[in-house]
């Protein structure tokens, strides 16, 4: 049977699981009933090795090729986690747990690689070694670090590493893929501030912490203006500034948290640098102590050259000219798939989910016509990177 009808073949069930795991959305490392149906479906299908538990809660299939001359050994990642967003749907398959959601299309990923994995033990048509990784708490808890500290790429021998994720209003069969810097760090600060409180009429008798960290919040813009070279990004925002609760009274603390985001090391560097120079001298100025806790957050998410032009390659020979598009500006949210990219080459590509909500809103919805897509691209990926001779 052809690879095009195999993989239409199987995608009544991968929709089925897919929905399945829509239904019943997990949080962070707490993924425990998806990881179970990921390792129950890798064996049952023949998957020559299911390793579970890597990074807490992370599965790990690999499949052996029919070939094994080459050596090569392929990765390929999905995320499994969910979002604690309440699902505002009316689809039959929509959340049965109040206050979590799939919003960002985990579930997708999951099936789409299942399918994958289905399909390549299936038909074996490769020379070399496969990798299904399915990761927990790619939303803000770094599952992707958490597998790589367990020995995640050592323990597989895992040369190079692949991700994907959908993106809503690209059209469902079209990709993008950006050469480089792809996807921002996010760093994170949190500042706290004691000043003298007392009598807001008396302000010479006090020292007024909320004056201090007003000229803060003002004083960081400056990074983005003047210090960060205008062709170069980088987002300084203060998400929280908290102080004071009455009219009449200087309180002793203020609070101002934020976000840092950049696309390359040097500026991340600045950014931080800059944050930690200018809340000193104004501190000082301003005569408050003060605490700075900046936090190093998922690091910028680099498609390496050879990686990006291979997938492209591969993209454009199963779907057509132009059904990718390289020329997609990076965008400054983040990814803890670079956290794979720094340890193997690879790439991290988007998927067209056509004309959904975006990601993270509650009536976001994956988009089940993109799963032969995803199947198909991943099969074409493995045979490809390691062609089966004669
Ligand atoms: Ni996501």
């Amino acid at each position: 049977m052809p690879k095009s009808e195999l993989i239409a073949a199987l995608a009544p069930e991968i929709t089925a699981i897919r929905r399945d795991l829509h239904r019943h959305p997990e949080l962070m490392y707490d993924v425990h009933r998806t990881a179970g149906v990921v390792a129950q479906k890798l064996t049952e299908w023949g998957v020559d090795e299911v390793v579970a538990g890597i990074g807490k809660t992370g599965v790990v299939g690999v499949i052996k090729g029919r070939g094994q001359g080459s050596g090569k050994v392929i990765a390929m990642r999905a995320d499994m986690d969910a979002l604690p967003i309440h699902e505002e749907t009316n689809l039959e398959h929509r959340s049965t747990v109040p206050g979590k959601m799939h919003a960002c299309g985990h579930d997708g990923h999951t099936a789409m690689l299942l399918g994958a994995a289905k399909y390549l033990a299936e038909t074996r048509d490769f020379d070399g070694t496969a990798v299904v990784i399915f990761q927990p708490a790619e939303e803000g808890g770094a599952g992707a670090k958490a597998m790589i500290d367990d020995g995640l790429m050592t323990r597989f021998g895992i040369q190079e590493v692949y991700g994907m994720h959908n993106k809503p209003g690209l059209p469902v069969g079209q990709f993008d893929v950006r050469k480089g810097p792809t996807m921002a760090a996010a760093d994170r600060f949190h500042i706290k501030i004691e000043g003298l409180g007392g009598h807001a009429a008396a302000p010479h008798r006090v020292k007024d912490p909320i004056v201090a960290a007003s000229q803060l919040v003002t004083a960081m813009q400056t990074i983005s203006s003047r210090n960060a070279n205008p062709l170069d990004s980088v987002v300084v925002s203060v998400t929280a500034l908290l102080a004071g609760e009455a009219f009449n009274v200087i309180p002793q603390t203020a609070e101002l948290k934020g976000t840092v985001r950049t696309l390359t090391p040097e500026m991340r560097a600045l950014a931080q640098q800059r944050i930690t120079d200018i809340v000193d001298g104004l501190m000082k100025a301003f005569e408050m102590e003060y605490t700075l806790d900046y936090h190093l957050g998922y690091p910028i998410t680099f498609n390496h050259a050879a990686q990006t032009e291979f997938v492209t390659s591969t993209i454009e020979a199963a779907f057509g000219e132009g059904k990718v598009d390289t020329s997609v500006p990076p965008t400054m949210g983040s990814e803890d798939f670079s956290y794979m990219l720094e340890e193997r080459p690879g790439a991290f590509v988007n998927i067209g989910n056509g004309d959904s909500a975006g990601l993270h809103h509650p009536a976001y919805e994956f988009n089940d016509e993109a799963i032969p897509v995803g199947v198909t691209y991943w099969a074409n990926l493995v045979e490809t990177a390691m062609p089966q001779r004669g």
